[in-house]
């Protein structure tokens, strides 16, 4: 996709995001300047996905702390502090935007005897230095990623974890595109994902741009392209896992996983190690983002389709247990059950990289 998901024009002091709520029919790049429509493009979807949340995130705090006027560290933190907290606000549950946010704090906090201007500067650093982890996160979740599957597979993958949610290749779909740089052809079963339609919309739009074997179906189908044999794993990203492997995800990505393992196809779990939120347990403690009505009632509907006065549920994510899963993908390798002991291993892994 010749597209970036999140950018920062430096020249122009704005965040530039491709707005996925126009997705497919229209690209639409959005420079956002101001702390309000930054806050409010991720509050309403226009950037979205658990890492692109972040990185947007870590350049909108850079480009709060620009225009803080100040001298002194005294001065400047508690703008700062504010700017992060307002930020942290717009969504709840994937902790790649808390996580992002914390980082740039620690950066500042870190080197509070600096001139402000220094400790812009670090903070713009941070901000890029986030993006491109991300960009070499997803590479290397898609070579661990493609090593489970084979020429010709069928995946099931649910809402978007690809490109368009992360700064490059995506998660989820990340064995994808890269299998398809090798000549690979694999067959790519999008649910549809209601009520936001990030399957119908993005994966395919993303997909096919790669010129994949991309399908849609309704989310009610996915038990029937499973009984017909063509799913050979099933691919999900996740906005935040907990330390025992339980996988917050998109809302519908557990039944998904229920009706994977009943027909004996493998369920993956793909997402980087700033996605894996060892402070939280287990998914009951996870809080869950519920969305207005209206996604339910009456977006992409001519007109409103249930009736006024009925009671919506509307929950953007859930969680699937950890025993359904067969491995979460991480940029340092593959997590196996026992997710508590494996996870772990991961993040020993990660702490033996860190550049000293
Ligand atoms: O509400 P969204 O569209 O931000 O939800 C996105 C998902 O659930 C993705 O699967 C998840 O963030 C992983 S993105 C690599």
């Amino acid at each position: 996709m010749q597209y970036e998901t999140v950018a920062l024009d430096e020249q122009e002091g704005a965040l530039l995001i491709i707005d996925q709520t126009r997705l497919p029919g229209e690209v639409n790049i959005l420079h956002l300047k101001e702390q309000k429509d930054i806050w409010q493009a991720i509050y309403l979807l226009q950037v979205r996905g658990a890492p692109a949340i972040g990185v947007a995130a870590a350049f909108g705090l850079y480009l709060a702390a620009k225009d803080i006027q100040a001298d002194t560290w005294e001065q400047f933190y508690p703008a700062f502090q504010q700017a992060k907290d307002y930020l942290n606000s717009s969504r709840p549950t994937a902790v790649n935007l808390s996580w992002a946010l914390n980082r740039m704090a620690k950066i500042a906090e870190a080197n509070k005897e600096k001139s402000i201007p220094e400790i812009k500067e670090l903070l713009r650093k941070e901000a890029v230095a986030i993006k491109a982890e991300d960009v070499w996160m997803c590479r290397q979740i898609g070579e661990h990623g493609l090593t489970l599957i084979k020429d010709g597979d069928g995946i099931l993958t649910h809402c978007n974890a690809g490109q368009l949610a992360t700064s490059k290749y995506g998660t989820a779909l990340a064995p994808i595109h890269l299998g398809r740089e090798r000549g690979m052809n694999i067959k790519v079963f999008c649910d549809e994902t209601r009520p936001l339609l990030q399957g119908a919309r993005l994966s395919t739009f993303e997909l096919l741009a790669d010129g994949v074997d991309t399908t849609v179906i309704c989310d009610n189908m996915a038990s029937q392209v499973m009984k017909n044999g063509w799913i050979d794993a099933v691919f999900v990203g996740c906005d935040r896992v907990a330390a025992n492997g339980d996988a917050c995800n998109k809302i519908g990505t557990s039944g998904v996983a229920i009706l994977a393992k009943y027909y004996g196809i493998p369920f993956y779990v793909l997402g980087p190690t700033s996605t894996i939120d060892m402070s939280i347990e287990k998914g009951e403690d996870i809080v869950i983002e519920q969305r207005p009505p209206e996604e339910v009632t009456e977006m992409w509907y001519q007109q409103r389709m249930a009736p006024q006065g009925v009671k919506v549920y509307n929950p953007a994510f859930d969680v699937v247990d950890n025993a359904l899963i067969a491995g979460i993908v991480t940029e340092y390798g593959i997590a196996r059950p026992p997710f508590r002991e494996s996870l772990q291993e991961i993040f020993r892994k990660k702490q033996e990289n860190i550049p000293r």
